[in-house]
């Protein structure tokens, strides 16, 4: 049988996500962001479409490279103002049965203590419906924000490698699976023998000691997915992530990537297919091609200009202003998204160029550096089928023109298209994410990394000083 092709809806707790000026296009619903109904109504469409999981991307900064100043980007309400993806999750999970939901985190913005409990709180609330987008940021604002120096950009992952150490430690480590006793007759909940004090004492995170303060919970380590592609950012998500996005602009590109991390996959002693792999991708669909293209000219003419020169520069972190529209972009270094430099480097333009400034700014109008798939339900599919088999992609993570609108449009015409193919679900895998994904459990795999730390795993540092005397190592 074929091979089954996953969507994820790919959302932002904004106005503006990779489509800048589409909000004002006529019955785009992005300005009700700040309403319960609106995510619950995405969730609802979403499920409907069978899509694995919403995904919220997130930022903690503002994108004020573009001109030197976050004047751009408020104009534009690109990516600014942005409220906290992870409430997002339990509201969409009480309207929902088996729709999954991916927050985005980064690591320099919160202690891993705390951030550990939020992870088990929303996948105790989603019944293990949940996924955490590691990301190590790309915003300088983001650090002045919080009063710290920005790390170079390789750092920035050693970083995120003790940050998943210290999660690891409090998820697996601390909690036996039967420390829940709950006897109503002695009236004792827990046995306090089976909760283990974790220690670790890093670079980043030195001296931390204690109980994961949660109950463990369905997933225990909710599903890993990391979007960094740069060399370093694959390495870390060879050790850690159970999925990736990439965002390559076409194809040829996605197969490079995809090649790259299925071969970092095996040098970190993990199967090839042991992590999902999604392109990001929009897909403008209708009932026919030519009304797809139609529909395409008419929401670019809705694009903005300066809005996507706000998040470009963002991510590949330059002051596009300062350059030249017809200025080669093969050249560039970068502290910010490096894979995105990269891509831009290492592919042409649909017309066999070098990409220049203009390219740029025309091609993410819509989707940003996403690959734009336009067409009816016929041929729409046609190309996402070429775009996975070609790449050995498992799927797309679906970003929008319009909200719900882009997304609804690819449940109504491209999902039965596809089930009708065999390419596509007909019903969800019950249980928890991980096993959606993976059909083997709820739990980390014995051969990922989070799986040493568990309580008896060969990396455990417990050092129990409650009278229970389970000291290790
Ligand atoms: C499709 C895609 C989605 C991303 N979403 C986010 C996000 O929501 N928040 C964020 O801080 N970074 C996000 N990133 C950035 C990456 O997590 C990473 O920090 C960045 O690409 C720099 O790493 P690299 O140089 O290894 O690529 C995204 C990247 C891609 C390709």
């Amino acid at each position: 049988m074929a091979q089954q092709i996953s969507f994820n809806a790919f959302e932002m707790n904004c106005i503006s996500h990779l489509s800048p000026g589409l909000w004002r296009y006529p019955g785009d619903q992005a300005l009700h962001y700040k309403d319960i109904g609106y995510w619950q109504n995405l969730a609802q469409v979403a499920e409907r479409g069978l899509f694995d999981a919403i995904f919220i991307a997130d930022v903690i900064g503002v994108y004020d490279l573009y001109g030197g100043s976050d004047e751009a980007a408020l104009r534009t309400a690109l990516q600014t103002p942005v409220n906290d993806p992870v409430q997002l999750a339990a509201i969409g999970a009480a309207v929902t049965e088996n729709l999954s939901f991916g927050i985005t985190a980064g690591v320099p913005f919160e202690h891993p203590f705390p951030f550990a409990r939020r992870l088990s709180t929303l996948d105790h609330l989603t019944k293990g419906r949940v996924g955490w987008n590691i990301v190590t940021g790309y915003l300088p604002s983001a650090n002045r924000s919080m009063g710290q120096v920005e790390a170079p950009h390789d750092e920035r992952y050693d970083q995120a490698d003790e940050y998943l150490e210290v999660i690891y430690r409090f998820l697996e480590g601390s909690w036996e699976d039967d420390a829940v006793i709950l006897d109503r007759k002695t009236g004792q909940f827990a046995d306090p023998a089976k909760i283990h004090h974790i220690r670790h004492d890093g670079k980043y995170y030195p001296n931390i000691h204690g109980i994961h303060i949660s109950e463990p919970s369905p997933q225990r380590t909710p599903v890993l997915f990391q979007a960094g592609n740069s060399t370093r950012g694959i390495k870390f998500a060879a050790n850690n992530a159970e999925a990736l996005f990439i965002a390559p602009p076409t194809k040829e590109h996605a197969k490079v990537q995809v090649d790259r991390i299925r071969k970092a996959l095996v040098d970190a002693g993990r199967n090839p297919d042991d992590a999902k792999i999604y392109i990001l991708a929009t897909v403008i669909t209708d009932e026919t091609d030519a009304l797809a293209q139609a529909k395409f000219k008419d929401l670019l003419s809705y694009a903005s200009v300066e809005g996507s020169l706000v998040i470009n520069s963002g991510w590949l972190g330059v002051d596009l202003s300062k350059y030249d529209l017809d200025q080669p972009l093969n050249k560039l270094e970068s502290n910010a998204m490096q894979a995105a430099v990269e891509s831009l480097r290492d592919s042409v333009t649909e017309e066999g160029k070098t990409w220049t400034v203009r390219d740029l700014i025309r091609y993410s109008g819509v989707g940003c550096h996403g690959i734009k798939i336009v067409g009816g339900a016929q041929s729409a599919s046609d190309k996402i089928e070429e775009l996975i088999d070609y790449s050995g992609a498992d799927g797309i993570n679906l970003g929008y023109a319009t909200t719900p609108g882009t997304h609804e449009d690819v449940v109504n015409y491209i999902v039965p298209e596809l089930q009708k193919r065999g390419r596509y679900k007909t019903e969800y895998t019950p249980g928890t994410l991980r096993h959606k994904m993976f059909g083997r459990g709820d739990r980390l795999p014995d051969n990922h990394r989070g799986s040493k730390y568990r309580i008896d795993g060969p990396l455990s540092v417990i050092d129990d000083f409650n009278g229970t005397g389970r000291a290790k190592n």
